[in-house]
């Protein structure tokens, strides 16, 4: 089956109110679909930089704005979307095959991600023209 930026969703994550402060918990497997093999968090972006810019092979992660805002522009080669991050209860689930960007960081923004396999440069597909090949060969 084809990848699909219309499965790729925005999930909403308990949030456990108290006055001095909220907790969100991502249990693997019960909040997000997959099993959480790295945590890993993006920060000290400067104003205007732009990241991302490449696709997954296997990969799957939960994309949440722990601190801040910013846009991922998703792509699956046929259809865009602009998802807007600015909540730490809200994460954007990504499946494989999808090019993303993030851009619109706000001062001081961390992005965390959940990721479903540690980090493998292989899985990695760097190159616009090469996603475009590897998808319509799916
Ligand atoms: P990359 O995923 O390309 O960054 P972004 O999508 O945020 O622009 O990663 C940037 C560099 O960091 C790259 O050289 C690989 C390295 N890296 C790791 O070593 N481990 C990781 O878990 C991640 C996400 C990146």
């Amino acid at each position: 089956m084809k990848p699909s930026i219309y499965n790729c969703n925005v999930i909403e994550l308990a949030k456990i109110h108290n006055r001095a402060g909220n907790i969100t918990a991502v249990n693997a497997e019960l909040d997000v679909p997959f099993d959480i093999q790295r945590v890993y968090y993006l920060y000290d972006v400067p104003s205007g930089e732009t990241r991302g810019g490449h696709a997954h092979k296997e990969l799957q992660q939960l994309i949440v704005a722990a601190s801040g805002s910013f846009d991922v522009i998703l792509d699956d080669g046929v259809n865009k979307k602009i998802v807007s991050l600015n909540r730490p209860n809200f994460g954007l689930y990504v499946t494989p095959l999808i090019w993303r960007e993030l851009v619109n960081f706000s001062s001081g923004a961390v992005l965390l991600v959940l990721a479903s396999m540690t980090y493998t440069e292989n899985d990695y597909i760097r190159e616009y023209s090469n996603y475009q090949q590897l998808i319509n060969a799916v």
